[in-house]
C-alpha cells in the first residue's frame, strides 16, 4: 500500500471527490485525506474501496497545501465560511464546480489565501468514472493557485482551458453538450414511439445513432460532421418534418431552433439553397 501523499485534502467523497482520489492513488499520490460530512456517504464510499472517513467536525487541514472542496455547488459557500481560519495560509483552496466563480471562495481570499476552480468536463456518474484524457476548466485567483490546479489536472491526465468572463455561459455550454444528448433522445424517442416502437426499442436505435452523430460532431467538428436534409439542402423534407411534428409542440420548437443554427453550419460548408432553408426557419 502506498503511503498517503502530504499536501492534498479532499472534502466530499461523493462522485467528483473520489474521482480524484481515484486517479491521484493510480499514480501512487493517494491524497492524505478524503472527508465527507456523514457516515452514510462515507461507508458508500469505503464499499467502493476509498478510505473515507467522516465526522461532525471539521478534520484537522493544517497539513493540506491543497485543499478541495468536492461538495454539492449549494454548499461550497457555506463550508467555506465554516472552514476560514483553519487552512493554512500558503496553501490553495479550490472547488469543483462548473456553475460557481470564485466568490463563494471569499472568506479564505479575506485571509490572503489564493483560490480557484478545477471543474472536470466529465459527467461523473460514478465514484470510478475516469478523468483521464478529458479537459478541465480552471479559474484562479492568483498564480500559485492556477499554478498548483494545472499540476493537479496534469497528474489527473487532463488538459486545461481558462473561460474568462460570465461563469453562467461557461456553465450553460457544459450543460448543452453534457445534459441535451438525453433531451435529444428523449425527443426523437417521443416520434418514435407514436409510430409502434416500443420505448426500450427506440432507445436502442436512436441511442446507436445518437453514439455515431456524437462521434461525428466530435471528430469532424461541427460543420464538417452535419449531415441529413439541412446540409444537403433539401427544404421540402425539411418542410415536411415541420407538418409531421405539428401534434408535438415542444419537439418541433427544439427542431426550429436546432435547425436554424444547422443552416449556419450548412451555409458554412458551402450547401445550396441555404438562403431558402433560412426563410422557411424564420416564417416559424
Ligand atoms: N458529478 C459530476 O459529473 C461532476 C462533474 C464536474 C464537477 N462536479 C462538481 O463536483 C462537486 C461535487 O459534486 P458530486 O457530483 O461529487 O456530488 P455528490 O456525489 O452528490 O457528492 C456531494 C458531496 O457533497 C457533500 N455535501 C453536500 N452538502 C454538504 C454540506 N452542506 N456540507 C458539507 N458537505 C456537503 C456530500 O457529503 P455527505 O454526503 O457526506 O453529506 C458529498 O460528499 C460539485 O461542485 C459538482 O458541481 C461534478
Amino acid at each position: 500500500v502506498t503511503p498517503p501523499t502530504p499536501g492534498v485534502a479532499i472534502l466530499g467523497a461523493g462522485r467528483a471527490g473520489s474521482a480524484i482520489y481515484a486517479r491521484l492513488r493510480e499514480i501512487g499520490e493517494a491524497p492524505a485525506l478524503l472527508w465527507t460530512r456523514s457516515e452514510v456517504t462515507a461507508q458508500a464510499a469505503r464499499a467502493d474501496g476509498f478510505p473515507a472517513e467522516s465526522g461532525a467536525t471539521w478534520p484537522d487541514f493544517r497539513s493540506a497545501s491543497l485543499v478541495l472542496l468536492a461538495v454539492s455547488d449549494g454548499a461550497v459557500g457555506g463550508v467555506a465560511q465554516s472552514l476560514a481560519g483553519s487552512i493554512r495560509p500558503d496553501a490553495v483552496v479550490a472547488h469543483l464546480s462548473g456553475a460557481l466563480d470564485l466568490t463563494p471562495l471569499a472568506p479564505f481570499s479575506a485571509e490572503g489565501i489564493a483560490v480557484g476552480s478545477l471543474h472536470p468536463l466529465v459527467s461523473i456518474a460514478q465514484r470510478r468514472t475516469s478523468l483521464a484524457g478529458a479537459v478541465a476548466a480552471v479559474a484562479s485567483s492568483a498564480p500559485s493557485a492556477d499554478e498548483r490546479l494545472s499540476e493537479l489536472a496534469r497528474k489527473l491526465g487532463m488538459s486545461v482551458i481558462r473561460p474568462i468572463g460570465d461563469r453562467a455561459r461557461y456553465h450553460a455550454a457544459a450543460s448543452i453538450v453534457g445534459n441535451f444528448p438525453q433531451v435529444l433522445l428523449e425527443g426523437a424517442s417521443q416520434l418514435l414511439r407514436s409510430l409502434g416502437i416500443t420505448e426500450q426499442e427506440s432507445q436502442r436505435a436512436l441511442g446507436l445513432l445518437l453514439q455515431g452523430a456524437a462521434r461525428n460532431a466530435a471528430e469532424l467538428g461541427p460543420a464538417a460532421g452535419l449531415t441529413g436534409p439541412i446540409v444537403r439542402g433539401d427544404v421540402e423534407v425539411v418542410q415536411r418534418h415541420l407538418n409531421a411534428l405539428s401534434d408535438n409542440g415542444e419537439v418541433r420548437d427544439l427542431y426550429v431552433a436546432a435547425g436554424r443554427i444547422a443552416v449556419e453550419l450548412a451555409r458554412h460548408r458551402g450547401s445550396p439553397r441555404i438562403d431558402d432553408l433560412k426563410a422557411l426557419f424564420a416564417g416559424e
